[in-house]
């Protein structure tokens, strides 16, 4: 069977940035700590008042296609994700093909377009959909391009406002990859949920705690439904688990979950016993909150082995360096924490060619699907490729009150102007409103 996968990644951060522990805790009276250590974060990426959820994709894409040679003819589909969109009948993915017809001879015209919602687990939909069109054979020799772009943006006070973040994610997806090769077994946790969703409105209403235990039941369902078909998943088999980062401390939580899970009635637990004791079963008690709480024992004890923090210094924590800068981008989140593993592991001369990956992603709403990446041969080049500490280092950082002017510029019931903080240059920006109330895009040089 061909091999067909991700053949190249760009990353794109809004131009503006917040940080948590000298700008935002002080204003909002918190201990930094709260934000650092606690969430994980230092910084969330904000767009300049001219970028958008379609120049910041746009952007993406075209670096992508300069840098892999590529003219519009190559491409057959554009697949948008996002939780950000501002038009419910035309997807974002015309815009930002209109946006790259501006720069290339010929036209995106028998390209198919879509754009793709289930909150942040739609860019990883959007690449099944990419995938399953190459394997139907339907591409016609061309490639894909999947975007994932969001302004993550909260109400101001919600406590959700400390995760915030702006960026996207563009993925080449093609026949004989040169990064990632997806595999065919999936597994899903999936059910009607209503802990984070935006009905008819630009910022989430957000059941802050409960997102989180619904974020860890539906994970543990996908990884068994994985299992089921893959067969038993031992942590030493995958080099780094990307995982959807809505913050760290929130995969900080869900790779406990995970490893406890999967080590169960493995050697890792027989060797962990020696420490910790086996885990507690749910016969062994009378009540469930008698259940849950030897459950957390358990696992806080995990944590503390030498074991556990060995396997989530190698295989998590470098999945979370870009997150702890830029925040939560939604469904671009775990195609960051992948890019992140995989631009460590270069830095670091981690060789994982021919090895596993194990991605999970999420969406509220609520569905966690679980699936395996082989790295290809080569993959260093491509990943040597990314720029995002450049684009991280060269951010406008915000003093507090031109974060509340950026918030008012961006938020859609505002009628809210400011001064750019940054000077544009070789990229596209949005240039206003049409006659039909649509937005529009020009390439400054
Ligand atoms: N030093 C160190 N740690 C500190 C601290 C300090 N001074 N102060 C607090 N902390 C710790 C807390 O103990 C807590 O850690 P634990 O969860 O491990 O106990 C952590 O910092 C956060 O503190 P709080 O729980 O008090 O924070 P909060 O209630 O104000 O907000 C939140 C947390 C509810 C998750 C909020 O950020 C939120 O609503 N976020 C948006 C929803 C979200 O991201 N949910 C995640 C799952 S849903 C999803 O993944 C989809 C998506 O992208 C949105």
């Amino acid at each position: 069977m061909t091999a067909v996968g991700i053949d190249a990644i760009e990353i794109r951060t809004g131009k503006l940035k917040l940080d948590l522990a000298e700008t935002f805790a002080p204003a909002q009276g918190d201990d930094p700590g709260k934000y650092t250590k606690g969430l994980g974060l230092h910084a969330s990426s904000f767009p300049d008042v001219y970028e958008d959820i379609v120049t910041m994709g746009a952007n993406a894409a075209h670096r992508l296609m300069e840098r892999k040679g590529l003219s519009p003819q190559d491409i057959g589909r554009i697949d948008v994700a996002t939780e950000s969109a501002f038009d419910n009948s035309k997807p974002v993915s015309t815009y930002i093909a209109g946006c790259l017809e501006q720069v290339y001879d010929g036209d995106f015209h028998h390209a198919n377009k879509g754009e793709r919602k289930f909150a942040c687990i739609s860019g990883t939909q959007s690449l099944d959909d990419a995938y399953n069109w190459i394997r139907a054979g339907r591409n016609r020799g061309r490639s894909a391009i999947v975007i994932a772009t969001d302004t993550a943006l909260y109400a101001r006070d919600d406590p959700g406002e400390a995760t915030q973040g702006a960026g996207a994610v563009a993925m080449l997806v093609s026949e004989e990859p040169s990064l990632v090769e997806l595999s065919a077994e999936q597994g899903f946790g999936s059910a009607d949920e209503t802990d984070f969703l935006k009905p008819n409105q630009q910022f989430p209403s957000v059941d802050g705690k409960r997102s989180v235990n619904v974020y860890l039941a539906r994970m543990r369902e996908a990884l068994d439904d994985y299992a089921s078909v893959a067969g038993d998943i031992h942590p030493e088999d995958y080099p780094l688990v990307p995982f959807h980062t809505p913050f760290p401390g929130m995969v900080r939580k869900a790779a406990a979950l995970g490893y406890r899970h999967i080590v169960r009635g493995t050697d890792v637990e027989d060797l962990l016993a020696e420490e910790i004791g086996h885990q507690p079963m749910p016969e062994d008690f009378e009540t469930d909150d008698e259940w849950h709480a030897a459950i957390k024992e358990y696992t806080d004890a995990l944590t503390e082995t030498e074991r556990y923090q060995d396997w989530y210094a190698d295989t998590i924590e470098p999945t979370l360096d870009i997150a702890r800068h830029v925040g939560n981008w939604y469904t671009g989140s775990v195609h960051l924490a992948r890019a992140s593993g995989l631009k460590h592991a270069r830095e670091h001369g981690r060789e994982l060619a021919g090895q596993q990956l194990l991605v999970a992603s999420y969406g509220s709403g609520a569905q966690a699907e679980v699936h395996a990446e082989r790295v290809v041969p080569g993959w260093e080049a491509e990943i040597a490729q990314l720029n995002i500490d450049e684009q991280i280092r060269n951010r406008h950082e915000l003093t507090f009150a031109e974060y509340e002017q950026v918030h008012d510029v961006h938020n859609h019931d505002q009628e809210s102007d400011a001064e750019e903080f940054t000077a544009p240059e070789q990229e596209f920006v949005f240039d206003g409103w049409g006659r039909m109330g649509e937005r529009k895009y020009r390439y400054v040089e």
